[in-house]
């Protein structure tokens, strides 16, 4: 049993410590509706909430996936924590004073072989590279250069920038004195194996190092960049097992509270401009690893916020990218804003050359709805004056303004429309629905984003009278210890026909066996299979009487003994053709009459 190491009532201190809602809301942008809390599930992606969290029951459950549970399972499933390391993280939380030694190999058992070893080579090195450029000589130049950048130590610190000297092989030897293995570095990606002389050497030589780190904070691989002019300019670790870049966006971990609080992200192209804004008090920064946007990101941006500011670099290639990435965003749902800067900067140049206050006012504060973006964008490259590139442009913009849902929205950019180019507005509305109905025909509306909806897959799952019995039963068995003896008297020797069912009141008759009280998350801990967990949660979110009658509990019944006896029917029936398929007459009308008998007593 899971809860073997740790008693029950210490297990039982440290939930009441805790609030579900809270641990599961550092994960997922939960919403009230009604008794219960909605959002996207971690454990699959959607794009309308199916995710749901019960304060009252302390348990979770996703309509969608199915998977559910309580606090513990919550942690197990996100984190590949094991119990001990669950429960030990919540009583921190709950500041609940818990002993347990964890065997980190073995407590991180998601991580593949050798993961471990790479982190911790990881977090050893970015100690070092950190050290090296604060406090010696060496790396005195890479600190210059920092500084003349405009990094504060105080942000030096927050992203533990360091150096790596200018050597073949000081990480190599390092490494190695410290008995890790060379191989593992290698697929690690912090070394570099010579095919000729069969040597190790440093793969980041005499650059300024960033740390990347995963959504806890551990370091899984660096970035650096050049002092110079030295290509490439950023050198960046391989993709590694413990590394994938398109998974993973740059200040997560840092940033999630104030996106969290502040309901919006600001994502930027390069961790530079990240850095800078972060030191601009934009604090809900993140950054991509030098790649498009993906939609790993897109999950992990939409369990965090739907609101999200672009503020990619304001030459082409940046302004491209911004508007794929918008209309990648659009298609999610996301409220989107896009930040421009004048003269092809970026925002790190931006803010060295008109300050932090002007970048979070003018730029952040200025940022453009996705229509004025796009109205920008189609501008790119157009001489307005010219009738040649002046028409095609309004025609492209009225195409744009009829996929607009909201008619103030459309009034709006078509009154900036006839302002700008002289032309009457009611010529411009009429155009303009034109164009609706012709991208109407050819399919181009798309759906409009839905408002926050939940989906209720589950209501409309059609499923036999007997099933749903089944789960009525349980539910009812889940609330009252009294009511689950009183449903295993009734039920005698009939088991429940769904065996996953059958499996769960087995489980829970041990529970209250054991002297435990009914409290459904507390039996979440006792299910060791995430399949039984899914379906007492699910149960659980079922809505109940408390009070229930003898009356109600013998229709339950009866709808299972009922399935029972149409099964037992059914077999008469393949016992009857058997018998006249062997001429056996006699057998036969002997079993056609018990077949009536037992067709009465349904
Ligand atoms: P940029 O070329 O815009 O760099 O690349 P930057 O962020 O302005 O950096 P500074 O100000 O010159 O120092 C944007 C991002 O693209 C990736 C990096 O993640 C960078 O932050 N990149 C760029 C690389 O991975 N390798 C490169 O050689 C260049
Ligand atoms: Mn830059």
């Amino acid at each position: 049993m899971t809860s073997a190491r740790i008693d029950d009532e210490k297990i039982t201190q440290i939930r009441e410590s805790v609030d579900i809602v809270d641990v599961i809301g550092e994960y997922v942008q939960l919403k009230k509706q009604g008794r219960n809390y909605f959002g996207l599930c971690p454990f699959h992606g959607e794009n309308t909430p199916s995710f749901s969290v019960s304060a009252d029951k302390q348990i979770f459950h996703c309509f969608g996936c199915g998977a559910g549970g309580n606090v513990f399972t919550f942690l197990m499933d996100m984190e590949g924590y094991n119990f001990v390391e669950a429960a030990k993280n919540l009583a921190e939380k709950g500041n609940i004073p818990l002993d347990v030694e964890i065997n980190k190999d073995h407590g991180r058992s998601h991580v593949p072989a050798g993961s471990a070893q790479m982190l911790e080579a990881h977090e050893l090195l970015r100690k070092f590279y950190h050290h090296l450029l604060m406090n010696t000589k060496e790396g005195q130049e890479a600190l210059e250069y920092l500084m003349n950048r405009g990094f504060t130590e105080e942000a030096i610190e927050k992203f533990q920038i360091g150096y790596s000297l200018d050597s073949w092989d000081f990480a190599a030897k390092l490494l190695s004195k410290r008995g890790f293995s060379p191989e593992l570095m290698e697929q690690g990606g912090l070394i570099i194996h010579r095919e000729k002389d069969g040597k190790y050497f440093d793969r980041f030589r005499n650059r300024v190092m960033f740390p990347i780190m995963d959504h806890q904070g551990n370091t899984i691989a660096f970035s650096g960049r050049a002092l110079g002019e030295d290509e490439p300019k950023y050198l960046n670790s391989p993709e590694t097992p413990i590394f994938n870049k398109s998974k993973v966006l740059y200040n997560f971990q840092l940033a999630r509270p104030h996106i969290r609080k502040k309901e919006q992200a600001v994502i930027f192209e390069g961790f530079a401009d990240c850095i800078s804004a972060v030191r601009a008090g934009v604090e809900n920064s993140l950054a991509t690893m030098g790649t498009a946007l993906t939609d790993q990101h897109i999950q992990l941006l939409k369990r965090n916020t739907d609101q999200i500011v672009i503020c990619y670099d304001s030459d082409s290639a940046g302004l491209n990218a911004a508007n794929r990435a918008a209309s990648m965003l659009q298609e999610h749902g996301f409220h989107l804003k896009v930040a421009l800067m004048p003269d092809k900067l970026d925002p790190d140049d931006y803010i060295r050359k008109y300050g932090e206050k002007s970048f979070v006012s003018d730029v952040i504060g200025g940022s453009l709805t996705y229509m004025a973006f796009k109205m920008h964008y189609l501008r790119l490259g157009k001489n307005l004056n010219n009738e040649g590139d002046r028409i095609p442009y309004i025609e492209a913009v009225l195409k744009e303004i009829s996929h607009l849902p909201s008619a103030v929205e459309r009034d709006h950019y078509l009154r900036q429309l006839a302002s700008e180019f002289s032309l009457s507005l009611e010529a411009l509305e009429q155009q303009q629905r034109q164009t609706f109905f012709s991208e109407r025909k050819k399919g181009n509306l798309q759906a409009q984003a839905q408002p926050v909806k939940v989906s209720l897959q589950y209501e409309h799952k059609l499923r036999p009278a007997y099933y749903n019995a089944e789960t009525k039963l349980i539910a009812h068995m889940l609330r009252s210890k009294e009511t689950a003896y009183k449903i295993q008297q009734m039920l005698g020797n009939a088991s429940l026909h769904i065996d996953e069912h059958q499996a769960v009141i087995t489980y829970l008759y041990g529970f209250y066996e054991e002297g435990h009280e009914a409290d459904t998350s507390l039996f979440l801990t006792y299910l060791p299979d995430p399949n039984l967990r899914r379906i007492v949660s699910e149960i659980e979110m079922m809505s109940v009487n408390e009070e229930v009658s003898d009356k109600e509990l013998t229709d339950y019944i009866n709808q299972v003994l009922k399935y029972e006896k149409v099964l037992k029917i059914k077999e008469k029936e393949a016992e009857e053709k058997e018998a006249v398929r062997r001429s056996d007459h006699l057998r036969a009308a002997q079993i056609a009459m018990e077949i009536i008998q037992m067709r009465k007593m349904l």
